[in-house]
This record gives structure tokens, sequence and C-alpha cells, in this order.
């Protein structure tokens, strides 16, 4: 490091918070992509899970007709229309059979992964734990570590179908863990909710007082019985629920998500949030509500599409010689790499620099993923055959 640089960098020290904490993963991976892309090397990237599809035409409709009024341009309420949180309500009885009050137990986010964040900075302390599931969406670990928390990781095995082992949870001294994560159906392995496991979860958090935070955004893609945690008896006791309309509606880029909880917790989350940001665009949010009045044709036809995808993806998956359960949902295909592999950082790394093809190793999400890949649904027929093509080329 030059001299000049290294005062710099001593002038300007990033804080302490973000020892530890790289760039997101993706990010920098689209970059090198990007690289790839300038050398001409048209790279089809299988990796993000973010829709490719447009939402509903109505939902459109309603936010081109309420952007045009001229008296909705001001700051929101920190709490969110009350349209959006009776739209949300009301989403949550029709399809989880969950009832919850409108005006005080709903917190519209800026999609779910700010609610992560700040679900950990309203109840972290410096040193306080939090347990996060390997493997497990990477931005639980971020945010706990970003809070000043401790993560403590709880293994999923493919052998226990990716269910936390509750035995050894409850072996663990728990002493200082307040905030425990899951997600069902899990990212990255698509494995659906067991009902008899939430239920000794939510018994775990209460007898050991840790709030269990359910991260629910793939509920309804490819499966046909969503389910919310809140339906577990006595849950609101000690679940905060995060939703979002990213994935089951195509509306990832809008950013709208939302925190599902007993009265107390969105009060307290708030007191966090309503420092953070002045509430969200009204017409983003009435459209939202638009798109959660949906009827079972909406989602009916966005399965129709990922069910051919996810065939075609099974293909590109035999022609790399890799397992995988065929009962998985959610957006994403996981799958086991063959043996002659180091791990699916060695297998991702090969299929993009000799095939063009970009997949997500399984490690980017804790150890427990090392000997898998993720392959996303998000792409056309078109771009799954093209992949194909160029992996069946290269004999793998
Ligand atoms: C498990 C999980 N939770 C949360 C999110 C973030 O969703 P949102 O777009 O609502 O922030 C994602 C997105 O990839 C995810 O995979």
């Amino acid at each position: 490091m030059s001299t000049t640089t290294q005062e710099t960098h001593k002038r300007f020290a990033t804080a302490k918070r973000l020892n530890g904490i790289g760039e997101y993963y993706f990010s920098q991976k689209l970059r090198e992509i990007d690289e790839l892309n300038k050398q001409g090397k048209n790279i089809i990237n299988l990796g993000i899970g973010s829709p490719d599809l447009p939402p509903h035409p109505d939902v459109i409709r309603v936010l081109q007709d309420e952007s045009a009024k001229p008296n909705v341009h001001a700051y929101q309420s920190y709490k969110g229309s009350p349209i959006l949180r009776k739209a949300i309500s009301d989403w949550y009885s029709k399809w989880y059979d969950v009832e919850i009050n409108p005006d005080t137990e709903i917190l519209p986010l800026i999609g779910s992964k700010e609610g992560i964040m700040h679900i950990c900075m309203t109840y972290l302390d410096e040193g306080d734990g939090a347990l996060v599931p390997n493997p497990g969406y990477p931005t639980y670990r971020s945010a706990v570590k970003l809070a000043g928390g401790i993560c403590i990781d709880y293994d999923l095995k493919e052998e226990n179908n990716w269910q936390p082992n509750i035995n050894a949870l409850a072996a663990l001294d728990l002493s200082k863990v307040k905030l425990m994560f899951i997600n069902y159906p899990h990212m990255p392995t698509g494995q659906l909710p067991d009902v008899e496991v939430l239920k000794q979860l939510v018994d775990f958090a209460k007898e050991h007082n840790i709030l269990l935070v359910h991260d629910n955004p793939y509920s309804f893609i490819l499966n046909e019985d969503p389910q919310s945690l809140l339906s577990i008896d006595g849950a609101k006791e000690v679940v905060l629920e995060l939703n979002s309309l990213s994935k089951s509606q195509n509306m990832a880029g809008w950013r709208i998500g939302m925190l599902v909880a007993a009265k107390e917790r969105i009060d307290e989350v708030l007191r966090f949030k309503s420092n953070m940001d002045s509430g969200m665009f009204l017409p983003v949010q009435l459209a939202a509500a638009k798109a959660l009045g949906l009827d079972k044709s909406w989602y009916d036809s966005i399965n129709a599409i990922y069910k051919e995808r996810r065939t075609k993806v099974f293909e590109l998956l035999d022609q790399l010689n890799c397992g995988y359960s065929k009962s998985q949902v959610g957006m994403f295909i996981w799958a086991k790499i063959p043996a002659k592999y180091k791990d699916g950082y060695e297998l991702s790394d090969e299929v993009l620099y000799n095939s063009n093809v970009f997949i997500t190793p399984g490690g980017i999400f804790g150890s427990e993923g090392n000997r898998f890949i993720r392959v996303s649904l998000c792409g056309s027929i078109e771009k799954f055959e093209e992949a194909i093509k160029r992996v069946v080329s290269n004999k793998f």
C-alpha cells in the first residue's frame, strides 16, 4: 500500500462494526460477470433470485393512476397506509388462516431484508447471541454482526430434512441468545416447513425467552399450501414474521415487505425504523395492496411457469451429474455436487469459465452448503435451454 493510500485509510477508517463484513457476495460476483461480459462472454446468470416476470397489469395500473394524482407525493406515515395494512391483514387471513390486527400488528417494510436489520438493531446489544441457520440467507449473519451481536450457527442437514435439531439447540449455552432466525420454505434448500418442528421451535423459544424470527418470502412459489408460523397456537408471544411481495408478486425491485407480530414487538421495531426512513411512496403502497388482493389464478399462473422451468433445471443438473430432491419449493433448485469436486465453488467456477453459465456455490450460505450448488428459476426457458447446450458441449 502506498503512503498516501495508507494515510487515506487511517483518515477515513471505516467503523469497527464493518470488520469482518465483506461486500455482499452477489454484488462482487456481478462485477466479475460484468467484466466477463465486457470481454464478450455473454454469461447466462442463473444465480440471483430476482423474478424476471412483471407484476400483474392491474398492479402497474394502480401505480400509474395513483402517481398521476397531485396529493400523493408527501411523506407517508411511518406505520404505512391503513389501506396497505388492511390488505396485509386480509392476505394473512385468506391464505394463512391467521388473524392479525391491521392497526397494531403490522409494519410495512421497504423489503423484508431491511426488516432483518431493524430487528437486529432493535433487540441485540453488543455481545448478544443470535441463532442463524447454516446453510441460510447470508443477510441474517451480516445483520447480526452489524448490530454488534454474535452469530451462533445451527446446522441444517440433508439427513434431517434440513430441519433444526431441537435437542442440539437446547444443549447450547443459550444464556445470551435473544434471537433465532428460521426460514421455511427454506432458502437455499427448498425445504417445506414441518408443522411439528415449527411447534417445537415455538415451545423452545418460549422456554428460553428467545424471539423467533420467521422469514417467509417463498411460501407461494411452487407450493400449494402456504404456511405462516403465526398459525401455530400461542406463537404471537415469541414470533416476528417477515414476509415479502418480492417473489410471490414479482415485485422485487419495488421493495415491499412486512413485519407481522404482537403490538409490543411492532412498537419496539418501529422505534428503530422510524429513525431510519420516512415511509414509502403512497402509490407503491396502494399498488402493493392491489397485488395482495389477487386471487388464486395469479399464483397458479406464475407457478405454471416455474414448473416448466424447473424441468429444464433438472435437465441441466443431470448434465452436471448433480443430485437433487424433486419435492423442493421456492425459487431455486438446490443440488448436491458430484464427489470429484472439492466443493461447490470449484464446480461453479468451472461452469462459469468453461461454459459461460453462472450458478451459485452453496458454500456462500454457510459451511453446510459446501457440497451443493443453487440454481435460480428466474430465467426464460430459452435461457435454460441455452445453458444446457453450453454445458453439454463441455461434457461435464
Ligand atoms: C430468505 C430470504 N429472505 C429475504 C429476502 C429478501 O427479500 P426482500 O426482497 O423482501 O428484501 C430474500 C431475497 O433473496 C431471501 O432469499
